[in-house]
């Protein structure tokens, strides 16, 4: 399948923090921005592979910054790496200044995996992604290392098969021996 790069998946959503989205202290609630979250990396997602997906895992999500209520908050996702069927996917949060500057703060950040599924839910090839910049590369080197930790966390791999992650930690000949 012919490599897509990061951009061809770029999605760009942007909300408005409403008294309904918010939590006792008037800053957004966590579990909205779950959703902004996860709905912008899905259509990432979707427009990396343009098949269906699901939502496999989220890797990380770092709440960095309270966002006040009626703040504008804008959603950035790409499609990072690519494997035989999943996907991760980075989300990033932005902020806008409320007292006229319009000066965009970066707040939160987030990555989730997809997999791409046929009608009956079955995991699909998807296209390779090839890097662009040096970020996109950046994020793309560490991707195999995120996905086996998650597969290790959700109990689908053993973490001596984890030759990327392993390598972080251990000298280079630990893991030969
Ligand atoms: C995600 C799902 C399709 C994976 O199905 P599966 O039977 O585990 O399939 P496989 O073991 O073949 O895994 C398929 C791919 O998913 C990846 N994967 C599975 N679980 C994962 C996890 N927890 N984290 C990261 N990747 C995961 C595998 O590594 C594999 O990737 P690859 O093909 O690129 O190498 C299946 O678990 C599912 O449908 N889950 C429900 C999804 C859903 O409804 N999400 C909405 C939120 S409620």
């Amino acid at each position: 399948m012919k490599p897509k790069h990061p951009s061809e998946s770029l999605t760009v959503m942007t909300e408005i923090v409403l008294p309904n989205d918010t939590n006792n202290l008037n800053n957004l609630f966590g579990g909205q921005l779950l959703s902004w979250m996860d709905r912008c990396a899905a259509i990432s997602a979707h427009r990396h592979c343009r098949r269906t997906v699901v939502t496999a895992s989220v890797n990380n999500v770092s709440f960095n910054e309270a966002i006040p209520q009626g703040a504008i908050v804008t959603l950035e996702s790409t499609v990072s790496r690519a494997f035989s069927s999943s996907m991760e996917v980075w989300v990033d949060v932005h902020m806008e200044d409320q007292r006229g500057t319009g000066k965009r703060t970066k707040c939160n950040e987030a990555i989730y995996t997809f997999v791409a599924v046929d009608d009956l839910g079955r995991p699909i090839p998807i296209p390779p992604v090839e890097p662009e910049t040096d970020e996109e590369q950046r994020r793309y080197d560490g991707a195999l290392r995120r996905k086996q930790l998650a597969l290790i966390l959700s109990g689908k791999m053993k973490p001596e098969d984890a030759h990327e992650l392993k390598a972080l930690f251990l000298p280079k000949d630990a893991d030969q021996a």
